[in-house]
């Protein structure tokens, strides 16, 4: 079981923010990256549709890779189904949304922080309901950004329109006078740059990836599920259901060389 791969995965490239994280800090385990690109964006559809996604692709991961634990490195899909996951999966599941709100809670310290993310995220109100139990004074500002994940999923962080979209979208954000932001999406920490500029550099923007990465590192401390040092040395895997050409491409630029080739992956239901 210890030297079974970790499994990860997103609708796209979100989540490699996230195996970035782990890759850097636990770069003896072997990870298994699935992006969803054919289906992306799971933020405009139906948590019911997310839901479904999230099933099969946990399935996919323990089934057919045999993965020791599954991280659901996509705020959309845990909002969604993360419970489920972790009650019907044979394996452990971690989820991005509680680690990202222990990050934000203790990062505030006007007490006025902001959450962005995907219009499924948002009003699934699970980080209205994280922040309220981590720390029930903090007044919570949050935000969805429909958009923002196409620019990155193109691979335009940092362009013209994304500004003027990022602008609007944070207007609120800048009203509140939020000292604290927390990225609720895993795709937007490649959107810092733009999302900095425009809320001034004392806004602090907190990503949910290390967070994560320091959860998925005690959790296999604590059920010795960590890969022997004697074990071959890993080589991560990345798989797409969409276009795995522009998966490397981009891919390579956003996560670094570790994705030097990307695999195809077909699901038996197209949606
Ligand atoms: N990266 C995902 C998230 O964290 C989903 C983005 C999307 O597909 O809309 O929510």
């Amino acid at each position: 079981m210890r030297e079974r791969p970790l499994g990860m995965f997103d609708s796209g490239f979100g989540g490699l923010t996230v195996a970035r994280a782990v890759l850097d800090l636990l770069p003896h385990e072997e990870l298994v990256y699935i992006g969803d690109t054919g289906r992306y964006p799971y933020g405009p559809r139906r948590l019911a549709e997310v839901r479904v996604f999230a099933h099969q692709i946990t399935a996919t991961l323990v089934e057919r890779f045999g993965v020791k634990l599954v991280i659901v490195a996509c705020n959309t899909a845990s909002a969604a189904a993360l419970e489920e996951l972790q009650r019907d999966s044979p394996v452990p599941v971690l989820g991005v949304i509680e680690p990202g709100v222990r990050a934000l809670v203790s990062a505030t310290r006007n007490r006025r922080v902001g959450v962005i993310g995907t219009v499924g995220t948002i009003r699934s109100g699970a980080y209205q309901r994280a922040v309220h139990e981590a720390d029930s004074e903090v007044a919570l500002t949050s935000l969805a950004c429909p958009g923002f994940v196409e620019f990155v999923e193109r691979g335009e962080t940092d362009s013209d329109q994304v500004h003027v979209l990022a602008e609007r979208l944070l207007a609120p954000a800048r009203t509140a006078a939020v000292d604290t932001l927390l990225l609720g999406c895993t795709h937007y920490p490649y959107l810092a740059r733009t999302i900095s500029d425009v809320l001034g550099r004392e806004v602090v923007l907190v990503s949910s990836a290390d967070e994560t990465a320091f959860e998925v590192m005690h959790l296999l401390d604590e059920l010795d599920l960590a890969r022997p040092a004697y074990a071959p040395p890993p080589r991560p895997r990345f798989i797409s259901s969409g276009d795995v050409v522009w998966f490397r491409e981009l891919g390579s630029r956003l996560l670094g060389p570790e994705l030097a080739t990307a695999e195809s992956i077909a699901w038996d239901v197209e949606r």
